[in-house]
């Protein structure tokens, strides 16, 4: 397995390119089920999960074709198989989002329940629940979800937790079901908004994305079109937060500053120095030590759980005591017993973390066990005196392009040894 080392103290300094996001891609890439013709999606990252989604569009028969710059056309009219095997779906659980989209479009769908993860559970049931009140026939067997409907119907759903992968499921089910579907209690996030704009332009009829009440009217097909999605908004905090626990100096763009308002005011708390323009975001942190903050994450607006990890290894250095609660994920502190051993004060009590600065963390060998943990080793490596060597860097693989170029790129003294 290949292996990241990081040679720390160095403050970044410079400027990068934010890649699309991962979150607003893999939804996107479902959503192509649903057309009777050819979607290209645009602005794609070069990560594992995108290469994962197109092997499970793949083995179902839809054609792919992939330009150099990341380009996918997915034509969806060659499909074969209405199935998604538990052999990939244990390796992304986002595969889910192949159920809605293949129940609306072609009246059945055999998915694997996705499973667990490091950080949680992560149960399916009010995705299951709602398509179920569309009308759906929903049998759980053998660890395969097993859906059938002649042809859902529209329904008022109101969602018992904010889910984001469950509420776009759903709105992309309803697209091409019959009458009107509301989701209350629906997702805000940017991508879930991202994602009823590309179903918009393949002529579907979505409105009140980003707000907690989403309604779709049912139309009785949707066309091929070209999308680019948005900017990913956790790469953009986590470089952020990269210059913040270094002292640096960066601007990131071709990102959208209003999608991390959560993340950039935080920041500004611990002391860094911020400018917003319309695609770009640059923080100063004058080589000052960071002032320790409190986090609690929430659905969006609020301060994201996919920030979590990064905070907290800010957290670790940072001027001060402070408490990190996690409140979306039962076990999302996973990063925090890798960083002690770097030498970080950080006592956890239940879904907090009690965190106190140190003067200094010491490089060590270390293992990553989700995508965000892994973002918050390399950050702690990158100001940690001597070489921290990240083990298991294929969580990291999933969600930041080329991470160790985009770090060398800013200074960082980072190179990756296949293992
Ligand atoms: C999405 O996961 C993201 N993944 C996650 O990003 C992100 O952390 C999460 O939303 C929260 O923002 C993608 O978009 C592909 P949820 P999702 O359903 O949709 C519970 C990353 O790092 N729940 O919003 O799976 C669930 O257990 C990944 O890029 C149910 O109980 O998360 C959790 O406690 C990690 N039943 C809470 O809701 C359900 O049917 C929120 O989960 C669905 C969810």
């Amino acid at each position: 397995m290949d292996k990241l080392i990081i040679s720390g103290g160095y403050p970044l300094s410079g400027e990068i390119r934010i890649s699309g996001a991962k979150n607003a891609a893999l939804p996107i890439l479902a959503a192509t089920l649903l057309a009777d013709g050819p979607v290209t999606v645009g602005n794609i990252p070069h990560l594992h999960d995108i290469t994962t989604t197109m092997e499970l569009l793949g083995r179902m028969g839809v054609s792919l074709i992939v330009d150099e710059r990341m380009n996918i056309e997915v034509d969806p009219t060659t499909i074969r198989e209405l199935f998604a095997p538990y052999d990939l779906v244990k390796t992304m659980r986002a595969s889910i989002l192949v159920l809605g989209p293949l129940l609306s479009r072609f009246g059945e769908a055999v998915v694997s329940l996705p499973g667990g993860c490091a950080i949680g559970s992560r149960p399916v049931n009010l995705h299951i629940e709602g398509l179920s009140k569309m009308g759906a026939d929903i049998r759980v067997e053998g660890g395969y979800i097993h859906a059938r409907a002649k042809r859902l119907h529209g329904a008022r759903l109101v969602m018992d937790l904010v889910t984001v992968t469950g509420t776009e499921n759903l709105m992309m089910a309803a697209t091409l079901a019959k009458g009107t579907t509301i989701i209350e209690n629906a997702a805000r996030e940017p991508e879930v908004v991202d994602l009823a704009n590309c179903l918009n332009a393949m002529g579907g009829n979505v409105t009140g994305a980003g707000s907690a009440t989403i309604v779709v009217e049912g139309v009785d097909n949707l066309r091929g079109t070209h999308y680019d999605v948005l900017p990913d908004r956790i790469e953009s905090g986590t470089y952020l937060v990269a210059a913040a626990i270094t002292g640096g100096k960066i601007k990131i763009k071709d990102t959208r500053p209003w999608m991390l308002d959560a993340v950039t005011e935080k920041l500004r708390e611990t002391g860094a120095d911020m400018e917003v323009g319309d695609t770009w975001i640059s923080l100063d942190m004058h080589e000052r030590r960071p002032q320790a903050v409190n986090i609690t994450t929430s659905p969006y607006p609020a301060f994201p759980t996919d920030m979590q990890a990064q905070f907290t290894a800010l957290n670790a250095v940072s001027e001060g005591t402070a408490m990190i609660s996690e409140t979306v994920f039962e076990n999302r502190f996973m990063h925090v017993h890798e960083l002690q051993r770097m030498g970080a004060d950080i006592r956890l009590q239940g879904n907090t973390a009690f965190t106190r600065g140190v003067g200094r963390l010491t490089g060590a060998p270390v293992m990553a066990t989700d995508l965000r943990a892994s973002a918050s080793l390399v950050l702690a490596g990158l100001v940690a005196e001597g070489d921290t060597v990240v083990d298991r860097i294929y969580h990291i693989d999933r969600g930041y392009e080329s991470i160790e170029e985009k770090l060398a790129k800013l200074g960082a003294r980072i190179r990756r040894v296949p293992g």
